[in-house]
């Protein structure tokens, strides 16, 4: 079993560059299956989930070839409209083929999806949208099988702003009868990311990254190159790495206004942050000031930042509130956290932080992806050797990790 071994206390310090976001370049992958053309995505990082899902379209019977961050897909001649069970089963993002898959062929098999336990994660507004542009959706041993002969607009309304949900139905309604509007959509820079790339394979995609989206249905989607965006996940994962170990980093390639919260929150630490154009300098002082963190969907602060936020604020001075409200169990680092004598207590959603003067290394083990990010990020902070378990949890979603690391001075190295 792989772990990181890592000696803490060096301050992160040197340049790094953002690669594409994971978030975005998943439904886009998902979305090539509607076309029957080459469509090539530009930014796509090497990393187990976007593996995959060009192993699913594979399955599915497109030709893909991968030429670094380069990825060609031609989905003309697929032969299945069945997501194989244990490639569904490795990652929940494999739910996005459900819209593709159904908008083209009118139909689609799918098992229920899998990825990190960071709470119930039901996919009943996908399933619900899609009965309302006319699908028939059958749940049965786990299998979900959608049938139509044709999709139709509808108007849909979401209980919550959810992204996979907004995602899906927006693809699925690309090729419907008619127009199709979302309301209470989610507005991630992932959704517009989304929308562009449809919308420059024949689309019509609008108000994507506002509450209320409207796709008006065409007959068919041609080819198209798609770049898709800096991933603000590791790009604020990284200026929280550096921030905490009181280092600090010129972050390139970033998209800044992705980063409002975040950026605000470490202001408010003490941390200095500037910005120009797509660069991000970020300066650490020794001191840093608790504050409170509440998630919410974009442009809130991102339920995906929240552990490795914990993870800063456990020597912050003074006592932190961290309300987490998108997801219902994503506090799993909270006790590897503790282990490293992290002060936290958690009641339900809420988690009070009080600043303690220095984490100490331990042995430790990641469970989820972000959760897994923060105890590395700890394992900087922290006084002594800390090893972080459970590393393909943190693969699915970070790059090398700990080569962006290392090349910033950090002292970690794989086992
Ligand atoms: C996306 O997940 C991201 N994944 C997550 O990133 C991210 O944490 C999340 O959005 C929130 O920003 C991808 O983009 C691939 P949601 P998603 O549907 O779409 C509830 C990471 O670490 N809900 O917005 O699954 C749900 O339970 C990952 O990179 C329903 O109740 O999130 C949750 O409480 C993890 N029914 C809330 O909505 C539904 O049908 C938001 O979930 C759908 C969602």
């Amino acid at each position: 079993m792989e772990a990181f071994a890592i000696r803490g206390g060096q301050p992160l310090s040197g340049e790094t560059q953002v690669y594409g976001a994971k978030n975005a370049v998943l439904p886009v992958l998902a979305a090539t299956v509607m076309v029957e053309d080459t469509c090539v995505i530009e930014g796509v990082p090497d990393l187990e989930d976007v593996r995959v899902m060009l192993a699913i379209l594979e399955a599915l019977g497109a030709r893909v070839e991968r030429s670094g961050e380069t990825v060609q897909v031609d989905a003309r001649y697929l032969h299945s409209t069945q997501v194989p069970p244990e490639l569904m089963r490795r990652m929940r993002s494999s739910v996005f083929l459900m819209g593709p898959l159904l908008a083209r062929f009118g139909e689609v098999s799918v098992s229920k999806p899998g990825g990190c336990v960071i709470g119930q994660r039901p996919i009943d507004f996908h399933l619900r949208g899609m009965r309302a542009l006319g699908a028939a959706v059958e749940e049965k041993h786990g299998y979900i099988r959608c049938t139509a002969n044709r999709l139709y607009g509808t108007h849909l309304t979401l209980d919550f702003p959810s992204v996979g949900a907004t995602e899906n139905l927006i693809m699925a309604a690309v090729l419907a009868d008619g127009v199709t509007v979302i309301e209470n959509a989610a507005r991630e820079p992932e959704i517009t990311d989304l929308a562009d790339f449809l919308n420059r394979c024949g689309a019509r995609v609008e108000g994507a990254g506002e509450d209320q989206v409207r796709v008006t249905g065409v007959h068919h989607l041609h080819g198209a190159v798609h770049r898709v965006i800096p991933d603000r996940i590791v790009a604020g994962t990284m200026m929280i790495a550096a921030a905490a170990t009181r280092g600090r980093l010129v972050l390139r390639g970033a998209c800044p206004e992705h980063l409002g919260a975040l950026v605000n929150k470490l202001r408010e630490m003490g941390v200095r942050v500037e910005i120009s154009r797509d660069i991000i300098n970020l300066e650490s002082p020794g001191c840093l000031r608790a504050v409170d963190v509440r998630t919410a969907p974009y442009p809130g602060f991102p339920t995906d930042l929240q552990a490795p936020m914990m993870a800063l604020l456990t020597t912050a001075q003074g006592t932190s509130v961290v309300r987490e409200r998108v997801f219902e169990a994503r506090f799993k680092h909270v006790n590897e956290l503790a282990r490293m004598g992290a002060d936290i207590t958690v009641d339900w959603q809420t988690a009070v932080v009080r600043g303690v003067p220095r984490l100490t290394g331990a042995v430790v083990e990641a469970t989820d992806l972000r959760g897994g990010a923060a105890l590395v990020i700890a394992g900087l902070m922290a006084e002594g050797n800390t090893r972080v378990e459970g590393l393909h949890h943190i693969d699915r979603g970070y790059q090398q990790i700990d080569v962006y690391l290392r090349d910033l001075g950090a002292d970690i190295v794989r086992l």
